[in-house]
């Protein structure tokens, strides 16, 4: 066969076929190849507004060369823009020299419609992108993932991704990803997580990724879509800082609100001291110098001296701490430190506070001062519901502590005085809600708020005779 025959077979085939001569210069198109618009005699480029090439238009021109080539080629119509991919063989004749050029096009205008909306979706998306292939090297970097990380996609490309991590992600990056390939065990896809980065500058930030794997034909690749989180961790600081001063400023105002059963409290110790000296200047008066009196007076002294120095230590440390921290306690002992405290203030009001802990309590991660606050908060508004009705229908309140059926530690405080009213109860936990005429209605808002911010709950019930305010602590660390 010579290349200006038409051979008849080809010229109904479903798909566009033309020959070329080396030249370029198309000598057979079947059916399909004219309806693109090429002829014969013309250049097989023709039909097309722009080639993509690589090897440049002098390729075009001169010939194929001998080794099959794809190209992709544009096409304006009426309907708008098509794409075509041409392929390209050199035909040789029986002695192997070439005679021509065999080319066929498929039509990929949706394929490359649909790439490039995949590549817009990329581009537009708001979270940051970073695909990476089975080795861990960057093959996509979209323009928010720009933004983020100050790197253009560019400099990036085939570049391991670990460089946008930090130490020890950095070095280990490389072993986590075969022991996903080897193990098929996963860390993070699927599942997303809290990370810090790295970014062109150096600035480590927090950031939330969620990682997919796509495999498309065996080809492995992994989809990183990444969220900064510098903006909520500092709200979220910025909270926890307002949380702690409301707390402080509540615990202080409290303190105020207690003034007269810590002086009564001060006053005891006090007032022993001046007696015991009392007795040893009344000894040393008489000429006695009974050592054994002398020294068992000076010893009660001494003991009251720190007894008054212990009140006055539990209340710095309860008002002083500012900045909170936060600690795995037992809160039996938080609370039975606490009864020093809130004991006298009991007492002052001819209350009965009684304490019964659960025997095995896990530990709760938490700020003690805080917790012991808002137990001390619940213990005074029962005290006040109490006095109110002049201890009527009882005058003891009860400290419970017991590990609720989901595993959390719950502490109750249970009073004998009249129960919230109906019409009370919506607001009880609005900021500056109060029915006393001397209270600030400040205290329930701060403890739910103490509570909440522990990831706990606080709520009550009224009962036969009375309310009890309980709140719940999750165990374990901060970390679970
Ligand atoms: N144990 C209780 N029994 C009945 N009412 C209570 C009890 N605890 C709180 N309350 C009601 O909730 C209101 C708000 O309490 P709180 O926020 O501590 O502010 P304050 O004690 O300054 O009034 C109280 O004024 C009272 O009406
Ligand atoms: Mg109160």
């Amino acid at each position: 066969m010579t290349m200006a025959e038409s051979p008849p077979a080809v010229e109904h085939l479903p798909f566009p076929l033309f020959v070329a001569a080396s030249d370029g210069y198309v000598r057979f198109a079947n059916a399909a190849w004219r309806s693109l618009g090429g002829t014969q005699g013309r250049l097989w480029t023709q039909p097309f507004g722009a080639v993509e090439t690589e090897t440049g238009d002098a390729w075009l021109r001169n010939g194929f060369g001998r080794l099959p080539n794809v190209l992709n080629a544009m096409q304006s119509t009426p309907d708008g823009v098509r794409w075509y991919r041409i392929a390209s063989q050199v035909a040789l004749d029986a002695d192997g020299a070439a005679i021509g050029v065999l080319g066929t096009a498929i039509d990929i205008t949706d394929q490359r419609r649909a790439e490039a909306e995949a590549e817009a979706v990329l581009d537009t998306a708001v979270d940051a992108i970073v695909v990476i292939d089975s080795a861990g090297r960057i093959t996509r970097f979209n323009q928010a993932a720009e933004r983020m990380f100050g790197y253009a996609e560019a400099e990036l490309l085939g570049e391991p991704v670990n460089r946008l991590m930090p130490e020890p992600h950095r070095t280990d990056h490389d072993a986590y990803l075969q022991r996903y390939k080897d193990s098929g065990e996963k860390k993070i896809i699927g599942i997303g997580r809290e990370l810090d980065a790295i970014d062109r500058f150096g600035r480590l930030f927090p950031l939330y990724l969620a990682v997919s794997e796509v495999n498309v034909d065996g080809r492995l690749r992994f989809t990183g879509i990444i969220r900064d989180l510098t903006e909520r961790h500092a709200a979220e600081e910025q909270a926890r800082e307002q949380r702690e001063r409301l707390a402080h400023v509540g615990r202080l105002s409290t303190m105020g609100e207690m003034t007269a059963s810590i002086a009564h409290e001060i006053n005891q110790p006090l007032t022993a001291i001046a007696m015991y000296a009392q007795s040893c200047l009344t000894l040393l008066d008489r000429g006695e110098v009974d050592t054994d009196r002398l020294g068992a007076a000076l010893a009660k002294l001494n003991q009251q001296s720190l007894r008054a120095g212990e009140v006055i230590e539990r209340i710095q440390r309860f008002v002083l701490n500012q900045d909170s921290h936060r600690e795995s306690a037992s809160v039996n002992r938080l609370l039975s430190d606490l009864l020093q405290l809130a004991g006298s203030d009991a007492r002052m009001h001819g209350i009965e506070l009684r304490f019964e802990p659960s025997a095995s309590l896990p530990e709760v991660f938490c700020d003690p001062i805080q917790i012991q606050q808002v137990a001390l908060n619940l213990i005074r508004n029962a005290i006040d519901a109490m006095a109110e009705i002049d201890c009527r229908n009882g005058n003891r309140v009860t400290l419970r502590t017991r590990l609720t059926v989901e595993g959390r530690v719950e502490v109750s405080v249970s009073d004998m005085g009249s129960g919230v009213a109906d019409d009370q109860a919506s607001r009880l936990f609005t900021a500056f809600h109060t029915t006393k005429s001397d209270g600030m209605g400040m205290g329930l808002s701060i403890c739910r708020t103490i509570i909440e911010g522990h990831g706990g709950t606080l709520d009550f019930r009224n009962q036969v005779a009375g309310a009890v305010f309980f709140f719940t602590l999750p165990t374990g660390t901060m970390d679970e």
